[in-house]
């Protein structure tokens, strides 16, 4: 279980460049600026939130905590921050609604069964939910060689609450590979295309946010198909392997998209320094996975604020000693050109 969260496609290559692409960017910080007075303050589709970091969208929580996503939901709303409720969740979207005051948004992935997938974004929708993040890096899942070697399903009495109306959905047991990429193939659409973005539009009045997005023409081809937001990520290196880091990826979804809507970042994001340089190239927030994970499986909602504080303590450090009082100090100009 714990290499299902752990891991990524292939070599991991990714993965590691994720981290490693953060760790390279160097930041040319200011003096003497008078940083006795914060705010990590700012907002996020148009509402406040807290700081800048916000928790992505991570599969099969209870497998990690008993507690699962509502101890996430909660810890959320202790940090002053945003939840994304994945699609695969071990928690019925209106269970973690009903579990917390704090912002909702919810990930989904379009089903080959259309009449399936706008039921969920109806119930979705009815529940109180703010938006929906369509991951569009997954249309068919990677190959986590990890999963595939420990022939990967979900404990007993875990289960994908969200898919069947009935909440009894898991992973079919498998011979050989990995449980959730044989249940990806039954219900993942390899068809997934432009016009299902614009199919989703038609039937929800939810903002969609556009996540897996690592390229200027296609975060361009989103805003002009209405999106109000885009996500630079690579699911956490857990799809194409050897795809580009996401933080280098940044900046040219930053320009691409020009302003039009909000650009959020996530992978490989472990430190203050990283939220740092995130929203010095461009990004309105960024978004926390695994690091939530590990926080959760240690010791459910207090695991998860303990994570989040540590890294909002490290954040405001970081920014002060950059000579920056506001996050919308935080500017280009921070990071070095090599
Ligand atoms: C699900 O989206 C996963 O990455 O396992």
């Amino acid at each position: 279980m714990l290499d299902y969260f752990r891991g990524g496609a292939n070599d991991e290559v990714t993965m590691r460049e994720n981290r490693d692409a953060f760790e390279r960017l160097s930041l040319r910080y200011r003096v003497l600026r008078d940083v006795s007075v914060r705010s990590l303050e700012t907002t996020v589709l148009g509402k406040p939130v807290a700081w800048p970091v916000l928790i992505a969208p991570t599969a099969l929580q209870r497998m990690a905590h008993p507690d699962g996503e509502l101890a996430t939901a909660r810890a959320a709303e202790q940090c002053g921050t945003i939840m994304t409720v994945s699609t695969l969740a071990t928690t019925s979207a209106e269970e973690v609604r009903a579990a917390t005051t704090a912002r909702l948004w919810f990930q989904l992935y379009v089903y080959q069964n259309r009449d399936a997938t706008r039921e969920l974004v109806a119930r979705v929708e009815r529940a109180g939910y703010e938006a929906l993040v369509l991951t569009v890096d997954t249309p068919i899942l990677g190959r986590r060689e990890r999963d595939v070697r420990n022939r990967f399903r979900m404990p007993p009495g875990v289960v994908i609450a969200n898919l069947i109306p009935e909440g009894q959905e898991t992973l079919p047991q498998v011979h050989a590979g990995s449980g959730l990429a044989a249940h990806a193939s039954h219900v993942l659409d390899p068809a997934v295309s432009w016009t299902d973005l614009a199919w989703l539009r038609s039937v929800t009045k939810l903002p969609i946010l556009l996540k897996g997005v690592v390229r200027g023409d296609d975060a361009a081809k989103a805003v002009g198909e209405g999106v109000a937001g885009i996500i630079v990520s690579n699911h956490g290196g857990r799809q194409l392997d050897t795809s580009i880091p996401t933080i280098t990826a940044l900046p040219e979804v930053v320009e691409a998209v020009a302003g039009r809507t909000e650009v959020y970042v996530d992978g490989g994001i472990r430190r203050g320094t990283d939220v740092v340089k995130a929203l010095a190239l461009g990004a309105r927030a960024v978004m926390l996975g695994r690091p939530i994970l590990w926080g959760l499986a240690v010791d459910g909602q207090r695991g998860v604020e303990k994570v989040l504080e540590l890294l909002r303590d490290e954040f405001e450090l970081a920014m002060a000693l950059c000579g920056s009082r506001t996050v919308s100090e935080l500017d280009r100009d921070l990071i070095a050109t090599t």
